[in-house]
């Protein structure tokens, strides 16, 4: 199968992830990267056998051999530099969150429709083998009507101002960080929201250190959701069904165990059984199989994560580029404006406006 090169705009801690994601497949080629000095980008380059360095995001986009661009810079520039990219005739796959906010978001979008090029948010928490089990699990109806869902996600970090995590400047803050896991956990499973309301605790620089959200959607169903960076918290989901639950365990963005829960396996009470069939029942020791699936307290599901994770994203970019696809069907573009604008409407609750947008 032929290669696909990719590059890389930006050399942060993010794009040293990904260039090691892109390690474990051998469909895919790291062939530059662009850094705002040439410095950066030789360094990069250097660490990961990157042939070219170049020392401007325009120079890299420029790359004919480049067939898709990963944008790894901080959110207040995702619109900008997803779109350098699209123009230069890239197909993108952008960081999460996908920019700072729907109008940007919008903006990207329809470049990429004009352009008729493939973009992608890098949600990759939905391409984790576990997460693709939950979607099978739903689809087969394995927990009943999904009724509510529970997700965090949160660390404690060192503040520090000037940190991407804490600088307005940088577009800071937990929500845009780390509570779009959650968020987009439930937009996975509930579709959009008709209600979107939330809580945050505003730091010392005027971004949300802890934010609590409260979500509802068309039949009633229920998203209690939380992020945070100055808290630790579970990092972890449940998922609850009309017939039972199933939990993702820590971490969310990268799970490699389920537990599923289903109330139908423990709802036959023997005592209720008709007495014929309680007799032979007990005659073939059905009561001891049944006292150990009641005391299950669930099937646990173990699907480990090859690689570091970030190979799952990559991979479905490059199945849908060699598929001609101009957009992903488990990260379609659509949901992502979605997610945007609840980003939007939570922050305005809060007053939270970032320095670009006044
Ligand atoms: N998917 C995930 O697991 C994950 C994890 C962490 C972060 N992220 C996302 O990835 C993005 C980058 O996060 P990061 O943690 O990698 O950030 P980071 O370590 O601070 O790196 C960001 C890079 O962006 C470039 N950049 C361009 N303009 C900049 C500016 N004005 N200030 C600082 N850097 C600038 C820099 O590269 P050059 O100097 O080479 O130009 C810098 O190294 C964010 O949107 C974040 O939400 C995703």
């Amino acid at each position: 199968m032929e290669k696909i090169n990719w590059g890389i705009m930006g050399t942060g801690s993010i794009a040293g992830a990904f260039a090691r994601g892109l390690k474990s497949l051998p469909d895919a080629e790291l062939i530059a990267v662009g850094s705002r000095k040439q410095v950066t980008a030789d360094r990069f380059g250097k660490l990961y056998q990157v042939p070219h360095c170049y020392a401007s995001y325009e120079a890299l986009v420029q790359d004919q051999d480049v067939d898709v661009i990963y944008i790894a810079t901080p959110h207040p520039f995702h619109k900008d530099n997803s779109r350098l990219a699209l123009e230069a005739g890239k197909a993108v796959l952008c960081e999460k969150p996908f920019t700072l906010n729907a109008a940007e978001a919008e903006t990207v979008i329809n470049t990429a429709r004009q352009k008729q090029l493939f973009l992608m948010e890098a949600m990759w928490m939905r391409f984790i083998p576990a997460m693709v089990k939950v979607r099978e699990l739903l689809t087969e109806g394995a927990i009943g009507e999904i009724q509510m869902i529970k997700a965090d996600f949160g660390f404690r970090a060192t503040f520090d101002p000037h940190n991407r995590l804490f600088s307005p400047e940088l577009g800071g803050g937990a929500l845009l960080d780390v509570g779009i896991y959650p968020l987009s956990l439930a937009s996975m499973v509930l579709g959009k929201p008709i209600e979107a309301t939330g809580m945050a605790q505003l730091g010392p620089t005027g971004v949300d250190e802890q934010t609590a959200i409260l979500l509802k959607y068309p039949q009633g169903q229920l998203a209690l959701l939380s992020a945070a960076i100055r808290t630790d918290t579970l990092t972890e989901a449940v998922l609850f069904g009309t017939e039972g639950y199933i939990k993702i365990h820590n971490p969310l963005y990268r799970p490699n165990k389920l537990t599923v829960v289903c109330k139908r396996h423990t709802d036959i009470q023997p005592s209720r059984l008709p007495s014929i069939i309680k007799r032979i029942g007990y005659a073939l020791r059905l009561d001891k199989v049944w006292q150990q699936i009641k005391s299950q307290p669930g099937r646990d599901i173990k699907l480990p994560v090859q690689g570091n994770g970030y190979n799952y994203e990559a991979a479905e970019v490059m199945r849908c580029l060699r598929a001609g696809a101009l957009e992903s069907a488990i990260m379609p573009l659509d949901e992502t404006l979605t997610l945007m604008q609840t980003l939007d409407q939570l922050r305005a609750q809060w007053g939270l406006v970032y320095p670009s947008e006044v």
